[in-house]
């Protein structure tokens, strides 16, 4: 998978995806993960990314010029699935979401800034507009992180243990079980016993249990409840 993420801060998102499973997944040739600065496509001669909004009102408003011919640019190298918009007025963010993602080819995403980008870039460019949670951050480049992040881990080969993605909390709509390592004991609280007992099916049957009881109190939505 490529994903090409468009914004006006690259630096923001170098950190992310240079390290752990994301860095992992670029070195073994499963996903290319291409930063572009806005910027180097901007018109004028003083580089700038924005301009006031029409009508009047506080705040600045990303110009259609430079996103438009980089969208076209890449669009004329390959198909895209989507092509992203992160804002906290999309549709929030959930695995589900993520899962399909992580099937397609080529994604752009697009990070906001200011006000916003001119809603002309909404109308002609984007497929799909995401938002990671009803809360407003100074962009979009950590969501852009989070959602990218969400995808990759799914691609088959990039989790060393192919079964761990599968168990996640939220894979199957339950959130995941307490997990215990060494020392059993640790001033005076003990892992539970049935953990130590080898037992594998008793073992099991107390992850489902534990799994349902937790997301039955944190999270009954989940459960249609
Ligand atoms: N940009 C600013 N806030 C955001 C959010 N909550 N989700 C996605 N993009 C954003």
């Amino acid at each position: 998978m490529r994903i090409d993420i468009l914004t006006i801060l690259p630096e923001l998102l170098q950190g992310p995806f240079s390290a752990s499973i994301l860095k992992r997944a670029q070195e073994k040739g499963i996903a290319e993960i291409h930063l572009h600065n806005i910027r180097d496509y901007a018109t004028n001669k003083q580089k700038s990314v924005d301009d006031y909004a029409y009508g009047g009102g506080a705040g600045m408003v990303m110009s259609i010029e430079p996103i438009a011919i980089l969208i076209d640019k890449l669009k004329a190298e390959r198909k895209y699935d989507e092509v992203i918009y992160m804002t906290p007025d999309g549709e929030v963010l959930d695995q589900r979401m993520a899962n399909n993602l992580s099937l397609g080819e080529n994604l752009i995403i697009l990070c906001g800034h200011y006000k916003g980008v001119d809603e002309r870039v909404r109308e002609m460019y984007i497929t799909k507009e995401i938002s990671i949670g009803s809360y407003v951050l100074s962009g979009g480049e950590l969501a852009a992180a989070v959602l990218t992040d969400s995808i990759i881990r799914l691609i088959p080969g990039v989790l060393n243990d192919e079964t761990s993605a599968l168990t996640d909390s939220f894979q199957d709509d339950l959130l995941s079980p307490p997990v215990y390592t060494r020392p059993p004991e640790f001033k005076g609280n003990r892992v539970p016993d049935v953990l130590l007992s080898g037992n594998f099916e008793l073992i099991e049957k107390f992850r489902e249990e534990k799994a349902l009881e937790r997301t039955k109190a944190r999270r009954p939505d989940l459960l249609g409840e």
